[in-house]
């Protein structure tokens, strides 16, 4: 691999330098990697300015594609709900699933909470932590009056700051405290408000406690280390569930009974084995993520929160369960889910309002419903194939076109063959053959995966 040189000022280039240096450096100019760039570019040039100025050092666009699952019935409501994922099943499985579950009474719903939580993490060196303890619980109405420049819009929505309180760590780190506050943010995420209204906290409480009269003068330095919402909102949560009289669970491949049967041993092993878990729970993501990234939310933090909850007990497990009581067969997921319907780039990228549209623009509580319910569908089919027919069977047909346009095959042989594969089992070789059959040409000895 060729050397580069480091390059200084880059974000300060035009965007043609950038684009330039990139293609000359790593690209030794080639022009069709310069036209790959420009292929992606929008031809539109204020939308494409809209998307250049989200981030920094922006080159061109990464298509993913934006699909829908149509027949989503939640809570009585009818949705089609978008996703935007690049795996092949997906949108398939998340579309039967709906389907599935429209028959039998469709999905039901509940916001359980949705409170935030953020702290200013900080250092003390005093000597009685009861005295600190005593500062903060007096001053409350002083970090709420500090911070209401920030507040006052979002108070009058509804939502703002519910709690103050300080929480001593040092049993685990010496000397380190915490101002844990909790929020309510409406329908927004709420990421900049929490943490403009923490640095504000954190201002008043490093003035709160050198002014104090009650404390020492070596009591009074205080040293703030950090302060951040915190991603892990397991006050902030959501339940799906379906659920149907058992003889109505199966669509004929197996008995009932061995179907619901299976299907809750399935989800025991995902309960207690971790190396099951997280791949059940990466099925439960595909749904989710895909609807999160559609509707313009942060998929990395509600990743990293939901895996956080699913180790909550201290060991990672399933995010779903499933029940068969007096015959009556339930399944069920309860995330936290902190997401938000406004701010961000909610309103910003095109895209995305056209997915909050097609929602019927729901609030944060609607889009936390319609999220959960996309995972636990998304969950439903994977392990419905898993404990029937096998995975690979409804993964491979999906991936068929994939394989095939690796192949460059023409529009009207990519017919043929998903028409070849119709009724046989997909594999990467079986599809390369099978093209090349068509063809009439040799095998290549190396295949390209
Ligand atoms: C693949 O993306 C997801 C699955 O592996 C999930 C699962 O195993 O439950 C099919």
């Amino acid at each position: 691999m060729k050397k580069v040189e480091a390059i200084k000022g880059f974000s300060k280039l035009s965007k043609s330098a950038k684009v330039a240096w990139v293609i000359s450096n790593h690209f030794k100019g080639d022009k069709e990697a310069l036209q790959l760039l420009d292929t992606y570019t929008h031809s539109d040039g204020e939308v494409q300015k809209l998307h250049d100025e989200f981030i920094e050092n922006t080159l061109s666009n990464f298509y993913m594609p934006f699909g829908v699952a149509p027949n989503f019935l939640i809570d009585g409501a009818q949705y089609t709900v978008p996703m935007t994922i690049e795996e092949s099943s997906v949108v398939a499985a998340a579309a039967k699933a709906a389907s599935f579950w429209m028959q039998r009474g469709g999905f039901k719903t509940e916001v359980v909470s949705t409170t935030k939580i953020g702290h200013v993490h900080f250092v003390w060196r005093g000597k009685d932590s009861e005295i600190l303890q005593q500062i903060i619980q007096d001053s409350y109405q002083q970090f709420i009056g500090d911070s209401e420049h920030i507040t006052a819009n979002m108070t009058a929505r509804g939502g703002g700051v519910k709690s103050i309180q300080l929480v001593n760590k040092c049993d685990l780190e010496p000397n380190y405290y915490q101002l844990e506050a909790k929020f309510e943010t409406c329908d927004s995420m709420g990421a900049n408000f929490i943490n403009s209204c923490l640095e504000s906290f954190a201002k008043t409480l490093k003035r709160l406690v050198s002014d104090a009269s009650e404390l020492a003068e070596e009591d009074k330095y205080l040293q703030i280390l950090m302060s951040i919402l915190s991603n892990y909102t397991p006050e902030c949560t959501v339940k799906a569930w379906v659920e149907c009289p058992i003889n109505e669970i199966n669509e004929g491949s197996m008995p009932n009974d061995e179907f619901a049967e299976k299907f809750i041993k399935a989800l025991k092993v995902a309960e207690i084995e971790p190396y099951r878990a997280v791949t059940h729970n990466k099925g439960i993501m595909n749904g989710i993520d895909s609807v999160i990234i559609a509707t313009g939310n942060d998929f990395r933090a509600i990743e990293a929160c939901v895996h956080a909850y699913a180790s909550r007990s201290g060991q990672y497990s399933s995010l779903t369960h499933a029940s068969l009581d007096d015959g009556i067969f339930k399944f069920w997921i309860e995330i936290p889910l902190s997401l938000g319907t406004v701010g961000g780039i909610t309103s910003l990228h095109p895209m995305v309002k056209f997915a909050h549209e097609m929602l019927g623009n729901p609030n944060a509580k609607d889009l936390m419903k319609i999220v959960a319910t996309a995972g636990l569908a998304q969950n439903f089919s994977a392990l419905r194939s898993l404990i029937t027919s096998g995975i690979q069977k409804g993964h491979m047909k999906m991936h068929l076109l994939n394989i095939l346009n690796q192949l460059e095959a023409t529009d009207t042989e990519k017919e043929q063959l998903v028409e070849h594969f119709k009724n046989k089992v997909v594999s990467f070789s079986a599809a390369v053959k099978a093209f090349c059959d068509l063809r009439g040409i040799e095998q290549p000895k190396k295949e390209a995966r």
